[in-house]
C-alpha cells in the first residue's frame, strides 16, 4: 500500500423526501469517523455524499404537498445539510442527484453501456393508476392475498401468510396512492443486461472488495442467476429523461450511485489539483470506498460495478456494509417514540454522545446494532465524562494555580507516555479495519491507566506540601499529555470535543503523527468542562418529542426495499362514505382471547381462539411479530363476528380481529375498556 493514499469515501445518498433519523446516522457517523481518521493519518481523503432526489415517492410527495419536486428537494436538502453539519459529519462535498453533473454522467454511463450492447428493450405490461396517471411500482398496489385472502396486502408479498406473488394476482387490487383500481397497460422498457457481467463480477467479488458475509450473499445471487434490470420508467417521472428515448426516464436507482461521481466532479470543479480521472479512470491508483446499509447491497455489489465496468470506469475498491439500528432491542417505532429524527435528537442531546455510542458499538460486519438508551447514558457518562474529560479537569487547575499555566519542560515518567504512543498502532489498525468498537475499548483502557496514574501520584496531596511544586507540575503535565494523546485517538469520533480540547491546550488541530511528541514548556488555556453528563430526563424528553412528531412526517421505515419508499405514502385515504344500514351489517363483538398459539409454517400468523360468551371461534390474525401469544391470553378485543368463514392454508378462519397500524411489529389490536364482556355487541 502506498504511503500517502488517495481515498474517495462515500455514504449512501439519503432520499430527499424525508428527514434524517438516527438509523441513517449509524452510517453517516461510521463513514465520517473513518474519513476523519484517514485525514488525520495524512492521506488525501475526500468524503462526498448527496441527496437522492429522484423517483416516484418524491414525485408523489411533492404532489401531495402541492409543490414542485424541485421545491421539495431544495427544502429537504437544506434540512439534511443542517442535520449533518450539526452532527459534525464532515463532508467535503454534499450535492444532489438532480444536478447537471449527474445528468451528464448518467447519460454517459448509459450511452457507453448501450453502445457496447449492454442495453436491451422490450414491451412489458404493468399496473397503471388511471386517477394519478402513473404506472404503479409493485409496492404501491394493495389488495387481498391470492393465497390466504388477507386484506390490505402489498403487491409483492403477503404479511399474513408470507406468500409472494406478482401484483396482478392480488384480489381486488387498489392503488395505494389514489385508491383507484389499477389497469394493465403495456409500455416499452429498457433493461441493463447484468448477465453480460457475470464473469467480471465473480472476479471482482473475490478480489477483496467485500466483507465475507457479503461475498457469500453474492454467491447465492450468482446461483439464482443474474437477471436483466429494468432501468427505465415512463413519464410522468421525476428524474432524467433518457436522451435517445423521449418520454422515458432513468429509474432512480440508475442515477443514484452515479451521484457519487457527480458529487465528486462538483468537488473537483471547485478544488485545485483534484482531478476526476485520477479517481475514476480504469487505471486509477486511488481508492473508492462506499459505505452502505445492508439493505442496498444488491445495488452496490452487482448493478453498480457492472455499470461502471460497462462504461469504462474503474470499479469500487470496497463496499462496506453495516447493519440496521434497533432502539432498545426493537425496530425504531413511532408509537414508542424511538423513531427519532436527527433534529429531535439535537434539540435535546449533544451529538458527541451518539457518535461515541455508535462507535463503541460498531464492528466491521453487517450485524444490526442496538441503541439501548439506558446503556447509552451510563456509558457516555462513565467513559467520556468520568474517564476522559476527568483527566484534564484533575490536572489543569494545579498547572494554573502553581505553575502559571505552563507545562513542565519534561513531563514525569516518559515510560508511561511511550506506552500511550505505542498503543496508537493497534488503535489505528482498528480504525482502518472499521473495528470502531475495538478502537474505543483500547482507548478507554488507556484512559483508565491515566486515571490510575493520577490516583497513585495524588497531585492534591503533593500540592499541599511545600517544595514539591516541580514534582506537581511534572505529574500534572504528564496527566495533560496523556489526555492529549487520548483526545488525538478519539478525534475521529469526537471532533467537537477534540476541537474544544485543542483550544484548551492551545495547540493546532491534532494529526496522528504529532502525538508521539509530548507538549513541553507549553502554556495552556483555562479549563472549561468539555462535556456534560447525559441527563436521563433529556432522553425522556426526546422520546416524548418523537412521539409528538407522530404523523407530522411520514418517514415510514420498514425493512424491505421499495416498501420503505412506499411507506411514505401509504397513509390509507379515508374510504368513501357508507349508509348506516351498511355499517349495521357488520356484527362487531367483544371477544375474550381464550387461547393464542403460533402457527407452524406461518411466520406472520397467530391462531386465536376467541370466546364470544358461550360460543368460540378460531381466527388467524397477522399479528405474530407484534405479540407474544402468552401476553394475549385473557385479554379482550373486538372482532368481526359475521365475516364469512374463509379457508386458509392453515385452517378455516372464522372472523377477524380488529387491529390498527402499518403492520409487522407495529400493529395494535383494539381492546375495549374494562367492563366489556365477551359477546357484547359493539355499536
Ligand atoms: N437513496 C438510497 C441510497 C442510494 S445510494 C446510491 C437509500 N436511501 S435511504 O435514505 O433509505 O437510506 C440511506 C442509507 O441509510 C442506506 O445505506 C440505508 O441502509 C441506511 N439506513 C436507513 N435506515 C437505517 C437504519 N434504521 N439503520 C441503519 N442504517 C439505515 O437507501
Ligand atoms: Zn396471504
Amino acid at each position: 500500500m502506498k504511503d500517502k493514499r488517495d481515498i474517495l469515501v462515500t455514504s449512501a445518498l439519503p432520499y430527499a423526501n424525508g428527514p434524517i433519523h438516527i438509523g441513517h446516522l449509524v452510517e453517516y457517523i461510521q463513514t465520517d469517523i473513518w474519513a476523519r481518521f484517514q485525514k488525520m493519518r495524512g492521506h488525501r481523503c475526500y468524503y462526498v455524499c448527496a441527496d437522492d432526489a429522484h423517483g416516484t415517492p418524491i414525485m408523489l410527495r411533492a404532489r401531495r404537498d402541492r409543490i414542485t419536486p424541485e421545491e421539495l428537494i431544495a427544502r429537504v436538502a437544506e434540512e439534511h445539510k443542517a442535520d449533518f453539519a450539526d452532527f459534525r459529519i464532515g463532508y467535503d462535498n454534499y450535492h444532489s442527484t438532480h444536478s447537471p453533473e449527474n445528468r451528464r454522467y448518467a447519460g454517459l454511463v448509459y450511452a457507453r453501456n448501450r453502445d457496447r450492447g449492454h442495453i436491451t428493450n422490450r414491451t412489458i405490461t404493468q399496473a397503471y393508476d388511471p386517477v394519478e396517471g402513473i404506472f404503479l411500482p409493485d409496492r404501491f398496489i394493495k389488495g387481498e392475498c391470492p393465497k390466504c385472502g388477507a386484506p390490505d396486502q402489498y403487491g409483492d408479498n403477503c404479511e399474513a401468510c408470507g406468500a409472494s406473488y406478482s401484483p396482478s394476482e392480488l384480489e381486488n387490487p387498489r392503488s395505494a396512492v389514489s385508491g383507484a383500481t389499477p389497469e394493465e397497460r403495456a409500455s416499452e422498457h429498457y433493461f441493463f443486461r447484468l448477465g453480460d457481467f457475470e464473469a467480471m463480477l465473480k472476479q471482482w467479488t473475490r478480489g477483496g472488495s467485500l466483507q465475507k458475509e457479503v461475498a457469500n450473499k453474492l454467491d447465492e445471487w450468482f446461483e439464482a442467476g443474474l437477471k436483466e434490470w429494468d432501468i427505465s420508467r415512463d413519464a410522468p417521472y421525476f428524474g432524467f429523461e433518457i436522451p435517445d428515448h423521449p418520454g422515458k426516464f432513468f429509474y432512480v436507482w440508475l442515477d443514484a450511485p452515479i451521484g457519487y461521481m457527480a458529487s465528486f466532479q462538483n468537488l473537483c470543479d471547485r478544488t485545485d489539483d483534484l482531478a476526476f480521472d485520477d479517481f475514476w479512470s480504469p487505471d486509477s491508483n486511488a481508492e473508492v470506498c462506499h459505505f452502505i446499509g445492508k439493505d442496498i447491497i444488491y445495488f452496490h455489489t452487482l448493478f453498480w460495478p457492472a455499470m461502471l465496468h460497462g462504461a469504462g470506469f474503474r470499479t469500487p475498491t470496497a463496499i462496506f456494509a453495516h447493519g440496521f439500528l434497533t432502539v432498545d432491542g426493537q425496530k425504531m417505532s413511532k408509537s414508542r417514540g424511538t423513531f427519532i429524527k436527527a433534529r429531535t435528537y439535537l434539540d435535546h442531546l449533544d451529538p458527541e454522545y451518539l457518535r461515541y455510542y455508535f462507535a463503541a458499538k460498531l464492528g466491521p460486519g453487517v450485524e444490526d446494532i442496538d441503541l439501548n438508551l439506558e446503556d447509552f447514558a451510563l456509558r457516555v457518562n462513565a467513559d467520556l465524562v468520568g474517564k476522559v474529560v476527568n483527566i484534564a479537569s484533575r490536572c489543569a487547575g494545579f498547572i494554573h494555580k502553581h505553575s502559571g499555566g505552563r507545562l513542565s519542560e519534561r513531563p514525569a515518567e516518559p515510560g508511561l507516555f511511550a506506552e500511550f504512543v505505542r498503543a496508537g498502532a493497534s488503535i489505528a489498525e482498528a480504525y482502518e479495519q472499521r473495528e470502531l468498537n475495538r478502537a474505543v475499548r483500547e482507548i478507554m483502557a488507556l484512559a483508565d491507566r491515566a486515571n490510575r496514574y493520577i490516583d497513585e501520584r495524588a497531585p492534591w496531596v503533593v500540592a499541599k506540601q511545600p517544595g514539591r511544586t516541580q514534582e506537581l507540575q511534572a505529574i500534572c503535565s504528564l496527566g495533560l499529555n496523556l489526555f492529549r494523546v487520548l483526545i488525538g485517538y478519539l478525534r475521529p469520533i469526537l471532533p467537537g470535543t477534540a476541537q474544544a480540547a485543542e483550544e484548551f491546550l492551545r495547540i493546532p488541530p491534532l494529526t496522528w503523527d504529532v502525538l508521539s511528541e509530548p507538549l513541553a514548556d507549553h502554556g495552556i488555556g483555562t479549563f472549561k468542562p468539555l462535556m456534560t453528563r447525559v441527563e436521563p430526563k433529556r432522553i425522556q424528553a426526546m422520546l416524548e418529542a418523537s412521539k409528538a412528531d407522530l404523523g407530522t412526517e411520514d418517514a415510514g421505515e420498514t425493512a424491505p426495499r421499495e416498501s420503505r419508499a412506499a411507506g411514505h405514502l401509504v397513509r390509507d385515504p379515508i374510504a368513501d362514505t357508507i349508509e348506516f344500514g351498511e355499517f349495521a351489517k357488520i356484527d362487531l363483538r367483544v371477544a375474550r382471547i381464550a387461547a393464542a398459539d403460533h402457527v407452524e409454517g406461518a411466520d406472520k400468523l397467530l391462531r386465536l381462539v376467541l370466546d364470544l360468551g358461550g360460543e368460540t371461534r378460531t381466527v388467524f390474525a397477522g399479528i405474530r411479530a407484534a405479540y407474544d401469544p402468552a401476553d394475549l391470553v385473557g385479554r379482550h378485543t373486538i372482532m368481526v363476528a359475521n365475516l364469512a368463514p374463509r379457508k386458509m392454508r392453515f385452517g378455516v378462519s372464522e372472523g377477524m380481529v380488529l387491529a390498527a397500524g402499518p403492520g409487522g411489529k407495529d400493529i395494535f389490536i383494539l381492546s375495549p375498556d374494562r367492563g366489556a364482556e365477551p359477546g357484547m355487541k359493539v355499536k
